[in-house]
């Protein structure tokens, strides 16, 4: 039996659960929220479509009862406001760093052996929150953003080679923040074949351009952040844990030196399985992406600052 619980039935949570759910990753899913009927109302509504779609993974929603959540595998925390056209994501801090701690604490109250998967804004300094927060071991706290950043890369890619997406590969790594992240467009393949080596460089310039500013463009476009793309990847993620896919996924991890940098959460190339983070795979970055690389830390740990600063931690 995996039961596996997303807290926040906004919409990133919801696609989240609803893809949890639909593509029967865990037999049981329980979505949480604050606001007094909505998680409640979602998996209702999302229990109406089992028979249609024909699946009979168990949808509960509860408001704010915890109890409900005990013993999940995995705990998906999406709590929080989400960015409004204009905002960074690293604006946000000061209103989510205090309920994504809360709510961490409250899930481990019901399920202490569980793996968190922290979603909410800034993601790389809520992960790095979650972990100091709570003191689990750093296998067990994996940040979503890799995983949403690479598919947008992806995206891109596929719209500059005029191929399908899932012919494609790409890793987005550092941190996920629009000057942050890193699309690795030397790594990039379509088949095999390096990327770099079928669309000239200003092209890929564009897709990597595209690439970082792919979450704003949806909020300018949406008034309000992006969902259908950041619930379906942290559904990927929970899936490679509770299947134990061994996938690697570019994920906001706990670095103790490796890729050069300590103390942080921030996106690296990881093996996530029913362990959690499982191993954190080297790339060998050359020496333009390791430049990219610290810069990108830096920034983090400018944000991770602001923990102290608000008292958060
Ligand atoms: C995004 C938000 C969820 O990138 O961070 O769409």
């Amino acid at each position: 039996m995996t039961k596996v619980t997303v807290v926040g039935a906004g919409n990133v949570g919801a696609t989240c659960a609803n893809v949890l759910a639909f593509n029967k990753i865990a037999d049981e899913v329980v979505m949480l929220d604050v606001k007094e009927g909505v998680a409640e109302g979602k998996a209702m509504d999302m229990l109406q479509t089992t028979q249609t779609l024909g699946f009979e993974t168990k949808v509960v929603g509860v408001t704010n009862d915890y109890s409900k959540t005990a013993q999940s595998d995995v705990v998906v925390i999406t709590s929080g406001i989400p960015r409004k056209p204009g905002m960074t994501r690293e604006e946000l801090i000061g209103t989510n760093a205090n309920i994504v701690k809360s709510v961490a604490e409250s899930l481990l109250k019901y399920s202490p052996n569980a793996i968190i998967v922290v979603i909410s804004n800034p993601m790389d300094t809520m992960t790095y929150l979650t972990l100091k927060a709570t003191g689990l071991p750093k296998n067990r706290v994996i940040g979503m953003g890799g995983a949403l950043d690479s598919s947008r890369f992806k995206y891109y890619l596929s719209q500059a080679l005029n191929v399908n997406p899932v012919q494609v590969d790409g890793t987005v790594i550092g941190g996920h923040g629009d000057t942050t992240m890193i699309p690795l467009k030397r790594l990039a393949t379509y088949n095999g074949v390096a990327v770099s080596t079928i669309l000239d460089a200003d092209t890929l310039d564009k897709v990597v351009a595209n690439t970082m500013v792919g979450g704003a463009t949806l909020t300018g476009l949406l008034g309000t952040s992006a969902w259908y793309a950041p619930g379906a990847a942290g559904a990927y993620v929970v899936e490679s844990i509770v299947r134990d896919y061994k996938r690697i996924i570019p994920s906001c991890v706990y670095l103790e030196g490796e890729y050069g940098q300590k103390d942080i959460c921030i996106g690296v190339p990881a093996v996530l399985g029913r362990n959690g983070v499982e191993k954190i795979v080297d790339y060998q970055l050359n020496v333009e992406e390791k430049a990219l690389f610290e810069k990108s830390a830096e920034a983090v740990r400018k944000t991770n600052d602001v923990l102290k600063e608000i008292k958060a931690l």
